[in-house]
């Protein structure tokens, strides 16, 4: 079954491939999709030309990603609005080719932006997956910028006004947290849940496997990068909240399915907790470098790796170490 994709990435548009696999084979869909926000050249999923897009503009030349997106959210133009119904389409597209080769009963993690995961919701909806919650990756860190609106007024000149929104800001909440949405592929009516797992293998959580500082974990995710892991790529996920994901809804030999594997994570972190993979990845940097970190997983490499595995501190946790090394150092 799947012999051609099994273990392996291709280097290829995912919607060339999908329709091959065999129905029914995939056990987990994880995947980091592109988040339609226009972060780079392979984030952008519409007809959207306009000059401000991905620092065309002479005025955003050389600036960094996050100064390129700096577009208003109320957009220039209807080409603008339109972005959200056109990434939505692109979604629906496929994933209404994933959801046969899905079992029945099975689990779909798809991450998201805060301001598109709405889009990924309803495609997946629209092709039949039911929507089970939606998880919060919590990052360790958030870039925060939020221009001080006295600042913009001062420097129209208008110092009364300036004085009157004295620590007014323009912008969000630092962004500390990225969506995952949580499906299920909905199995026969009239069966129960538990028929459904003695049948295919998939639907229950392992909660023993993925205990967190010795607790069962919540619906917020802390996960961040370990010291040593290295950054491929600018959406890069962390190895330990793949693992997570991968082992609270895997059994060891099931398969996991990304058609947006980018450097690689989810792959690594299958083969890393003894799970099989599918993945795609259309642009050939990527795929070269998920190969290599492919490569680089011996089976010492697991021993070693499955030790330390989920003993994270919380962030809270971290503070309190810190101010304790703080206090000893005095
Ligand atoms: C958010 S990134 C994934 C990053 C990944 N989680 C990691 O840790 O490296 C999404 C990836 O999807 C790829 N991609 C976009 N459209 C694709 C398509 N149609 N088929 C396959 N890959 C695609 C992009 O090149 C990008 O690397």
């Amino acid at each position: 079954m799947n012999e051609k994709y099994l273990n392996k990435i291709i280097n290829d548009d995912c919607t060339n491939h999908l329709s091959l696999l065999d129905d029914g084979s995939i056990d987990l869909l994880l995947s980091d999709i592109p988040y339609g926000i226009s972060i780079d050249d392979w984030d952008v999923l519409h007809n959207n030309t306009n000059s401000a897009l991905l620092g065309q503009s002479p005025a955003q030349l050389g600036k960094s990603a996050f100064k390129r997106r700096g577009k208003p959210i109320n957009g220039w133009s209807q080409a603008d609005r339109n972005i959200g119904i056109e990434y939505q389409e692109w979604c629906t597209k496929w994933a209404s080719l994933v959801y046969p080769k899905m079992k029945s009963g099975s689990f779909v993690f798809i991450f998201g932006a805060r301001r598109t995961i709405h889009r990924v919701i309803n495609s997946f909806e629209n092709v039949g997956f039911l929507i089970k919650d939606i998880l919060a990756w919590k990052k360790p860190s958030a870039h925060h910028r939020a221009q001080k609106l006295s600042n913009i007024l001062e420097k129209r000149g208008l110092l009364n006004k300036a004085t009157e929104w004295d620590g007014w800001r323009l912008g969000n909440l630092a962004p500390i947290y990225e969506p995952i949405a949580w499906f299920m592929k909905p199995y026969k009516i009239g069966g129960t849940i538990t028929d459904n797992i003695l049948l295919n293998d998939v639907g229950a959580i392992n909660l023993s496997d993925c205990q967190i500082n010795d607790s069962n974990p919540t619906n917020i995710l802390e996960f961040g990068f370990r010291s040593n892991e290295i950054r491929y790529h600018e959406a890069q996920k962390p190895e330990d909240l793949m693992k997570f994901l991968i082992k609270l809804t895997t059994k060891e030999k099931q398969i996991v399915l990304d058609p947006f594997i980018g450097s690689g994570t989810t792959a690594v972190a299958a083969k890393i907790t003894g799970r099989q993979f599918i993945g795609f990845e259309i642009n050939e940097d990527f795929f070269k470098t998920a190969v290599l970190r492919l490569q680089e997983i011996t089976n010492d490499y697991k021993r070693t790796y499955k030790a330390d595995i989920f003993v994270q501190p919380t962030l809270f946790e971290k503070k309190i170490n810190y101010k304790r090394k703080k206090k000893k150092n005095k």
